[in-house]
């Protein structure tokens, strides 16, 4: 198929998903659940729409079947598939159909007819288990373009990839996050990228290894990339969508400028334009019942103090209480006013302006503000329309619950300050020239979320502590222009420019309608590991300016608030492995990297691997190199990188034996056909663990 352009293609696909889309809500929508058989027969009716078999519909409906009665046959469906929560029209705007789809991507099958080679028992296929260090490559560019939870570095998946498979191959990830896997795929079509892993890459196109063993080729590999979470989809097809950076680069710089002028009455001051701003969190003495503004009275030489006086009666108090100063617990007073961006009247935590750093040309001065003077700020909103704010409220969560009981925050749009929200805000409501350049925008700006939010504490690093909502008493506010000039200046520096080759889907993986079996050439995968990261509290932060949210119910991890424990994980991690196996083609691999923060989970994972009839066939502990903070919090925690290999057992053994009798490859298939039993053991450095 052609098209004139870029966005004639995307149009067109766009028609083709909203009629599929329609159809569902035509179909299933407003239907009660009355028998398994009504249930079948009305998802076959859909036609728009993979999904999928007799045999799979029945076991689908069977799922249905246990839903809240109050929830139509749609409702039921789309929980099932991990189908996120948003409008039809949201959903078409977040999506570049066919290769991204914020919802279950309805065109992954004709993409691997398309691109991929139906699996053939005859075809002879040989790898040796393979691992490798998976914290290599953190500090590449690439890498750092997005952060999210526990990356995977797309140098490490390179090895893997250009190890198990050829140019071509279709290559999944259905715990894809931000699509490291697809990056790696594209990347392993360029030499300057492979030779910087130490590789040698010889003119027919053959890439040697480190000892000058040929082992692979160079080529892009085609990757099927999917993920519960709409954030983690729609980064991840941005990331595989990298080229023409440097058009891109100077039409966002330019609509910076423009939307800086226009919003000039914002950072403004008498002398100069804001920098950046200090704000503090106010508190009431528990004894005497008076204000205190924390930066105030807990700093003192540049320190914060845990336990202080208060300024007003003298008593010594703090965040939390303590026995060996004898400091009480201070409370958190909340002010109710009208909320400009919400339009209705909320209940808020006080939260003042003490300080700005005030730019004129390349000098700068800092500004005490005074108390007296310290709401004036908001004087400059006085009669101003604000642009389109996300009205969203946290659900109940772990770490939302932290954020609300802890620092009394509810919504989403008082993550910010005022002025940080107006910018920010505004700058979400571009559009630019192309989809692919407004897409790449708000990646940039999904990218600066945790900078310019509350997030961003005045002590610590950048972006606040990593997979948590916490926002911290004493916050830097950065001026949003300055901060997105910066990410969009260090993408445009980014020395990428490949073909698409992946397509993107926004679902569960414990129901993969959409990918044929026997279909996949290579998995390589970072399955959620348990209750350190809760993907769908923290996602909702940005998702929340996507306007597609993922499904909670449906997220892989360990919540108590949720009641998800270790019963609900394991469940979820045999369908999610059942799929894995299910889709990949027989006698390929599977490599899963999973950080073991706690050894129940673990087991969970082995038995999922077990139940699903995947081999193991080894499986390393990898040292790494970065703690995140929850893995160094969390007593007790295991926190080791395991990389697991494992295989699906190969079919038409026999066939194919009479043809590789005697060879290496022949070794190696009958070794995977039939060393069903292989013991599972953990290795360090050569050594079995015990
Ligand atoms: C450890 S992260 C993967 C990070 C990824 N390797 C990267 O480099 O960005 C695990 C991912 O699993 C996703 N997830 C959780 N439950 C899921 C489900 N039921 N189906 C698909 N994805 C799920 C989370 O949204 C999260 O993005």
């Amino acid at each position: 198929m052609t098209f004139e352009n870029d966005e004639a293609r995307r149009e067109y696909f766009l028609g083709l998903l909203r009629e599929g889309l329609e159809e569902l809500h035509a179909k299933l929508g407003g239907v009660p659940f009355t028998t398994l058989e009504d249930a079948v027969e009305r998802m076959k009716s859909v036609e728009k729409w993979p999904m999928g078999d007799d045999a799979r519909l029945h076991k689908l409906a069977e799922r249905m079947r246990h839903a809240a009665s109050s929830k139509d046959l749609l409702q039921r469906w789309k929980d099932e598939v991990g189908f996120p929560h948003g409008e039809i029209e949201d959903i078409l705007n977040l999506s570049d159909p066919p290769y991204y789809t914020a919802c279950p991507n309805p065109f992954i099958e004709d993409f691997i007819k398309h691109y991929g080679k139906p699996y053939d028992p005859n075809v002879p296929y040989s790898r040796e288990p393979f691992a490798a260090d998976v914290s290599e490559g953190k500090n590449d560019p690439i890498y750092n373009a997005h952060s999210y939870h526990t990356k995977v570095p797309h140098k490490a998946i390179m090895r893997y990839i250009l190890h198990y498979t050829e140019p071509g191959d279709v290559v999944f990830d259905g715990f894809c996050g931000t699509g490291m896997t697809g990056v790696a795929a594209q990347l392993c079509g360029d030499k300057k990228t492979i030779e910087s892993l130490g590789y040698t890459v010889l003119p027919d196109g053959s890439v040697l290894d480190e000892t000058n063993e040929p082992f692979s080729k160079i080529g892009e590999r085609q990757t099927v990339l999917s993920d519960l979470s709409p954030l983690a989809t729609f980064v991840a097809c941005n990331y595989t969508n990298f080229s023409n950076l440097v058009s891109f680069t100077q039409e966002a710089l330019e609509l910076v400028a423009q939307a800086e002028r226009a919003l000039s009455w914002l950072y403004e001051e008498k002398d100069g334009v804001v920098a950046s701003s200090i704000w503090s969190d106010v508190f009431l003495c528990p004894n005497c019942s008076a204000e205190l503004v924390f930066w105030d009275a807990a700093l003192k030489d540049g320190k914060m103090r845990k336990s202080f006086p208060c300024p007003h009666c003298g008593s010594a108090v703090g965040k939390s209480a303590s026995k060996s100063t004898g400091a009480t617990k201070l409370e958190r007073p909340f002010d109710t006013r009208y909320d400009p961006a919400l339009k209705k009247i909320v209940r808020v935590p006080k939260f003042v302006l003490v300080e700005q750093t005030i730019r004129r040309g390349s000098a700068r001065h800092s500004l005490k503000v005074p108390p007296e003077s310290r709401d004036d700020f908001l004087k400059r909103f006085e009669g101003r329309s604000w642009p389109d704010i996300p009205t969203d409220e946290f659900f109940p969560g772990r770490q939302t619950n932290k954020l609300i009981n802890g620092s009394g925050i509810s919504h989403v749009c008082h993550m910010y300050t005022p002025r940080a929200l107006f910018a920010y805000g505004y700058l979400w409501q571009l559009e630019l020239s192309s989809a692919k350049h407004t897409a790449l925008f708000r990646f940039c700006l999904s990218a600066i979320n945790n900078y310019i939010s509350r997030k961003q504490g005045y002590f610590g690093g950048g972006g606040g502590v990593s997979g948590t909502l916490f926002t911290p008493s004493i916050h830097l506010e950065r001026n949003v222009f300055d901060v997105l000039r910066r990410k969009i200046k260090k993408i445009g520096s980014l020395s990428v420019d490949k073909k698409r080759t992946s397509v993107v889907s926004t679902q569960s993986i414990t129901w993969l309608n959409n990918i044929p079996a026997n279909t996949i050439d290579y998995i390589f995968t970072d399955p959620p590991f348990g209750e350190s990261l809760q993907y769908a509290e923290l996602n909702m932060f940005i998702e929340a300016w996507l306007k597609v949210k993922t499904v909670p119910e449906d997220d892989c991890v360990l919540n108590y608030v949720h009641k998800k424990n270790l019963t609900f994980y394991s469940h979820m991690m045999t369908k999610a492995f059942s799929e894995y196996a299910r889709v990949l083609k027989p006698g390929r691999w599977i490599t899963i990297e999973f950080h073991n923060s706690q050894n129940a989970v673990w087991y969970a994972i082995q038995q999922a691997i077990e139940a699903a009839g995947l081999i193991v066939a080894d499986v390393r502990i990898l040292d790494k190199q970065q703690r995140s903070f929850n893995a160094v919090n969390r007593a007790g925690a295991v926190d080791q990188d395991l990389v697991i290999t494992a295989y699906k057992p190969n079919g038409g053994l026999e066939d194919r034996f009479k043809l590789t009798a005697g060879t290496e490859e022949g070794v190696w298939d009958f070794v995977r056909t039939h060393l069903k039993q292989l013991p599972v053991f953990v290795s360090k450095d050569g050594k079995a663990e015990v």
